[in-house]
């Protein structure tokens, strides 16, 4: 299927779904008050991979927290959840920032899925997606 429509009216803050797309996993996350904050907190300079990585903006968007997610919507993080590294899944807040953390070798994103240790090059990808109403996203 090119694109999946998600409900996402059960999520409430904290909680996460995934649902595939193109193959691939991508997680639907509703994040909580303090994710957002520590995504915010962050120093660009400290990031491995400087870009945002985020398929609804240009290129060469830097990697804030608020480009990891959609106007308006910044508790949102929908992002494939596959390591750049060698493509294993990372598992869901774990990891030293609070963020994913991938089993394989090591690699920690944090709350916006930015890489922040380990061998991955890059932060996690996120996907062409709008909100089509207040509860439901449409992903591709
Ligand atoms: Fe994730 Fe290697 S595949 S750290």
């Amino acid at each position: 299927l090119a694109s999946v429509e998600v409900d996402v009216s059960s999520l409430t803050p904290g909680m996460s779904l995934v649902v595939k797309w193109r193959g691939k996993p991508v997680v639907v996350r509703n994040r909580t008050e303090q994710e957002m904050k520590d995504g915010e907190a962050v120093n660009l300079a400290e990031l491995k991979d400087p870009l945002a990585r985020n398929a609804n903006l240009p290129a060469d968007a830097p990697a804030t927290d608020a480009n990891r997610t959609m106007p308006g919507k910044e508790a949102w993080i929908v992002m494939v959840q596959v390591c750049t590294h060698l493509g294993c899944i990372p598992l869901g807040q774990e990891g030293e920032f609070g963020g994913w953390f991938c089993p394989c070798h090591g690699s920690v994103y944090d709350t916006s899925g930015r890489v922040r240790g380990g061998p991955a090059p890059e932060n996690m990808s996120v996907p062409v997606f709008q909100f089509i109403s207040d509860t439901k996203i449409r992903i591709g």
